[in-house]
């Protein structure tokens, strides 16, 4: 898989992709990412990608000049399964949204930043718009990380252990069971016993009971 970021302050998301599973998925060469300045199409020479928005009002907007430039120029290079703006104004990223983009061969990540972008932006080029929850982050950079991470973790051969993307909070709409390790009494609070039973049967449906309870408990909205 090959995805690529758009943004005008890609520096914010370097490190996540230099550590730990998304590291190791750009070395066993399961995911190639590739960043994009914004500012490296901007429409003159003091960069400027953003103007004021027409209408008036605070804030600044995202250009639509720049932005063309980048995306079509991408575009000539390979076809994009999807092109996906990152914005709060949007359906909200789940676990099934990630396992279909996760099947896909190139992905395009535009970031906003400031008061967003030019609409014609998202009516011309954007094929998906993701918001990552009910909350607006400075930008949209964040956010692209979030999309990123749940997604390159669900490629074949990215996680060590095969079965445990399958295994994840939300793959069932449930969320997932509790966990214990070493030692089994600490002050007093004790591992559930069946889990150190050996009985792999009776583990297997603490597990699913466990889920169900924590998830009617924290989560009761998934469940309908
Ligand atoms: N940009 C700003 N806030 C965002 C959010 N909640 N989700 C996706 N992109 C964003």
């Amino acid at each position: 898989m090959r995805i690529d970021i758009i943004s005008v302050i890609p520096e914010l998301m370097q490190s996540p992709f230099e550590h730990s599973i998304l590291k190791r998925a750009q070395e066993k060469k399961l995911v190639e990412i590739h960043f994009h300045n914004l500012r490296d199409y901007a429409l003159n020479n003091y960069g400027k990608i953003d103007d004021s928005p027409f209408g008036g009002g605070a804030g600044m907007v995202l250009m639509i000049e720049p932005i063309d430039k980048c995306i079509t120029k991408l575009k000539t290079e390979r076809n994009y399964d999807e092109i996906i703006y990152m914005t709060p104004d949007a359906p909200i990223l789940n676990q099934q949204t990630s396992n279909t983009l996760s099947l896909s061969q190139n992905i395009l990540i535009l970031t906003g930043h400031y008061k967003g972008v030019d609409q014609r932006v998202r009516d011309l080029f954007i094929t998906k718009e993701i918001s990552i929850g009910n909350y607006v982050l400075s930008g949209g950079e964040l956010a692209a990380v979030v999309l990123c991470d749940a997604i390159v973790r669900l490629l074949p051969g990215v996680l060590g252990d095969e079965t445990s993307a399958l295994t994840d909070s939300f793959q069932d709409n449930l969320l997932a069971p509790e966990v214990y390790t070493r030692p089994a009494t600490y002050k007093n609070k004790e591992v559930p016993n069946v889990l150190l039973s050996g009985n792999f049967k009776k583990i297997d449906a603490w597990r699913e009971q466990n889920a169900l309870k924590r998830t009617k408990r924290i989560r009761p909205n998934l469940l309908n």
